[in-house]
């Protein structure tokens, strides 16, 4: 499989990381045998048709600031230079999440399906900003479109939706998907602490962003559960469709009260057909939606098997990385290999 990586951030390194400590594992077990013919960076590109050292590219990023700086690499060469004349199999979009326009993602990701090249990203913004667009793009270009990463980082609730829970009705998605407030609200509950403090910590801790608005406002689960509503209960839906509220009023006495109650307060979101909601709700303690810290958690509420919950790893890029060589694997076996 000849592989594109636009965007050489946090994923774009876990993931060469896991193509040189997995290469002997995917060879043998899948028969996949994975060639980086290029990546991109804001600063640049490095191609290499024959297949880029990893080792290589990764030091260049590291230690230089742009994969542009490897052997072979190019500085001023853009993303849609390398989509549309690099001959590739497979594209990875891994920029940054713009939930506005989808920018750049967007404009990378069809370029790529015209381009005849399988895509798959982890990128919320194109998929909150186009689902069906990019859905029915990449049925007329022929091409695999996947997009596991996107929500849940390392836990595959698209892949078990879709395929192992096929022959249910998924009645209700319910989960924990957001790593940075399920951690404010775990250290609001062990500690008693206020949001204002425990917020500031995680700031220190690198846990939140300096801007931490869209977390704590609900709106990156709001975005997620527009994700899960539109690939697993095939709806139409928009980020607008979302009632949300966020954790920033959650007084450490609401906390303590849901405590007493052998409750604790998270940050849900909920879709069903004709209703998306985030906002916080008190979860019984033990339930396994209870996940503490950056965990991530959903429960599937299904006509026949009832409920499946799921937890895991929401983000980091070795844990994501789970998803993003799955994704792949995926695609070698539908293309026959
Ligand atoms: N980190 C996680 O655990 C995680 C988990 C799930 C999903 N995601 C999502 O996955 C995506 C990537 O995450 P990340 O943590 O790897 O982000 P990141 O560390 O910020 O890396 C983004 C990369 O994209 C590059 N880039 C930005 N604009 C570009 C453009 N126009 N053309 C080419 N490259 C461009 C950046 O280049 P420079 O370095 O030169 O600026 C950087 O290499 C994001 O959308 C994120 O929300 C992340």
């Amino acid at each position: 499989m000849r592989i594109v990586l636009i965007g050489f951030g946090n994923l774009g390194r876990g993931l060469s990381r896991a193509f040189i400590q997995k290469a002997g594992f995917l060879r043998e077990t899948h028969g996949l045998v994975p060639r980086v013919v290029a990546a991109v960076d804001e600063f640049g590109a490095a191609v290499d048709e024959k297949g880029l050292n990893l080792a290589g590219l990764l030091n260049a990023a590291e230690n230089k600031g742009t994969v542009a700086a490897c052997e072979g690499g190019k500085r001023g060469k853009t993303a849609l230079d390398i989509i549309e004349n690099v001959e590739a199999d497979v594209v990875y979009e891994l920029t940054p999440t713009n939930i506005k326009t989808g920018e750049p993602g967007l404009t990378h990701i069809k370029r790529a399906m015209l381009a005849g090249k399988h895509v798959i990203t982890s990128n919320k913004g194109p998929l909150v900003v186009a689902f069906r667009e990019l859905d029915s793009l990449a049925k007329k270009c022929g091409v695999e479109f996947r997009y596991s990463a996107s929500v849940g980082g390392a836990v595959p609730l698209i892949g078990l939706a879709r395929k192992l829970l096929a022959g249910n009705e998924i009645r209700e998605i319910r989960g924990v998907l957001n790593g940075t407030t399920n951690y404010i609200l775990t250290r609001m509950s062990t500690e008693g602490a206020p949001f204002e403090i425990v917020l500031r910590e995680a700031q220190e801790l690198r846990i939140a962003e300096k801007d931490p608005t869209l977390d704590i406002r609900g709106i990156d689960t709001a975005c997620k559960i527009t994700i899960l509503a539109n690939s697993i209960l095939g709806m139409n839906a928009k980020l607008s469709d979302v009632r949300v509220t966020g954790i920033d009023r959650i007084s450490p006495e609401a906390i303590r009260l849901a405590k007493e109650a052998g409750q604790t307060i998270k940050l849900i979101g909920i879709a069903r057909r004709g209703s998306l909601e985030v906002g916080p709700k008190l979860v019984p303690l033990g339930h396994p939606l209870a996940v503490s810290g950056t965990l991530n958690a959903v429960t599937f509420e299904l006509d026949l098997a009832r409920e499946i919950s799921i937890a895991g790893f929401g983000a980091g890029p070795k844990e994501t990385s789970s998803s993003l060589l799955g994704d792949l694997i995926d695609i070698h076996r539908t293309l026959g290999g």
